[in-house]
């Protein structure tokens, strides 16, 4: 292995593990070339919120930035550098524009004194930032950012085609709820309620359970998969207005392990089976109805068998089941489905931090129950959940 700034990449893209450890493996050996480099940090951009989040980082000393998300229309600098694809160097940062911004804060607390930020792009435009900080002043001449711009475009793609697997694999189970009209039956906007619930409580546990923006990102993207088995359920169950008999429960508690085979066959199909995180996805279709007492479905797991994804993501679709409207029950009020929650934490079924995570963000919870609601179905309020 030579000294290259480039070399390094080759093990940027063995997929064995995440990307969070990829770029901090990249950071170690771009030491040797730039040594001032104390952190690199990757934003992902979403376009649909108009808002930045923390992704992957490599930090050598002080706090990490985790778990932070703004507008990016409220920083004007960065609007400008995804406009004109251009690179910032700040010698000194105390010459940064948004001084006041709780991001600039935090750079100027861990004492980072420049920085060098890059605009990432994907085939449908900006995806997001890379930044570069260094305690030293001036740490970024030309030489450094022209390694460092050589390097920028080889994470951009690996972000990219990482993007590229995750979104096809979206894609295909989209494909495969449309076609089963899952669609009828779980409206988009639970699947968008419940995966920005579980976002909210991954933040909330994260500190705990020593979650990364990196896990809370697939978490929020995965989520909504939990139920894709039901697309092999018979519309007689699936669509039935009013509670199941017990047969019907049985056959309806069939779509966990449908859901497994799915996934495994479309990880399968698109050969993503080295995708990080994968294991995350197949636990949450798995173990989204196991309980922590061991009364859950279908293998009866307990305690620490259950993984924190799957926790997460129960706790996220009782809330959002409780609170949705249905042929034979009203939609509960947050706050009565938030005690309910907890009833069931102290009971054992639920991680009782998870409850709490919810409980917390009370108010972020509203904002998104009222931003994403059902539309009314043209026959009735939307079908049972089982
Ligand atoms: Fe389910
Ligand atoms: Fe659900």
């Amino acid at each position: 292995m030579t000294d290259s700034p480039t070399s390094p990449l080759v093990n940027l893209f063995r997929a064995t593990h995440s990307l969070s450890e990829r770029l901090r493996q990249l950071h170690q050996r771009l030491l040797p070339t730039v040594p001032s480099l104390d952190r690199i940090a990757c934003a992902l951009y979403d376009a649909t919120e108009d808002r930045l989040k923390t992704f992957i980082h490599s930090t050598r000393h002080g706090q990490p930035l985790q778990g932070y998300e703004w507008p990016l229309s409220e920083s004007q600098s960065l609007l400008k550098l995804a406009e004109t694809g251009e690179f910032r160097v700040l010698d000194t940062l105390s010459s940064l524009p948004e001084s006041d911004h709780p991001h600039a804060r935090w750079l100027r607390e861990q004492g980072y004194q420049s920085s060098f930020t890059v605009p990432m792009y994907g085939p449908q435009g900006l995806i997001g930032f890379l930044f570069f900080d260094s305690s030293e002043t001036g740490a970024f001449d030309v030489r450094v950012q022209r390694d460092l711009v050589m390097f920028c475009s080889q994470v951009t793609m690996l972000v990219n085609s990482e993007m590229a697997m995750v979104k096809a694999m979206l894609a295909s189970t989209q494909v495969a709820r449309d076609f089963a009209n899952l669609r009828d039956f779980e409206t988009g906007a639970h699947l968008e309620r419940m995966a920005r619930y579980a976002k909210l409580i991954a933040r909330g546990v994260a500190a705990h359970y020593q979650l990364d923006d990196e896990f809370i990102e697939h978490l929020y993207l995965f989520a909504p998969l939990h139920d894709i088995g039901k697309i092999g359920i018979p519309d007689r169950i699936l669509l039935k207005e009013g509670r199941l008999n017990e047969h019907e429960h049985r056959l309806m508690e069939t779509h966990v392990e449908l859901g497994c085979a799915l996934v495994n066959k479309i990880m399968g199909d698109f050969n993503l089976q080295s995708l990080p995180d994968s294991t995350m996805m197949r636990n949450i279709v798995a173990c989204h109805h196991e309980l922590l007492d061991g009364s859950g479905y279908p293998r009866g797991l307990s305690g620490d068998q259950i993984p924190i994804e799957a926790r997460i993501v129960t706790v996220a679709d009782i809330f959002d089941a409780l609170t949705s409207p249905r042929p034979y029950k009203g939609g509960w009020r947050n706050d009565d489905a938030l005690a309910e929650l907890q009833r069931m934490a102290e009971a054992g079924q639920l991680d009782p931090l998870c409850v709490k995570a919810l409980r917390d963000a009370r108010e972020q919870v509203l904002k998104i129950t009222e931003r994403y609601q059902d539309k009314q179905l043209p026959d009735g309020p939307a079908p049972a959940a089982h």
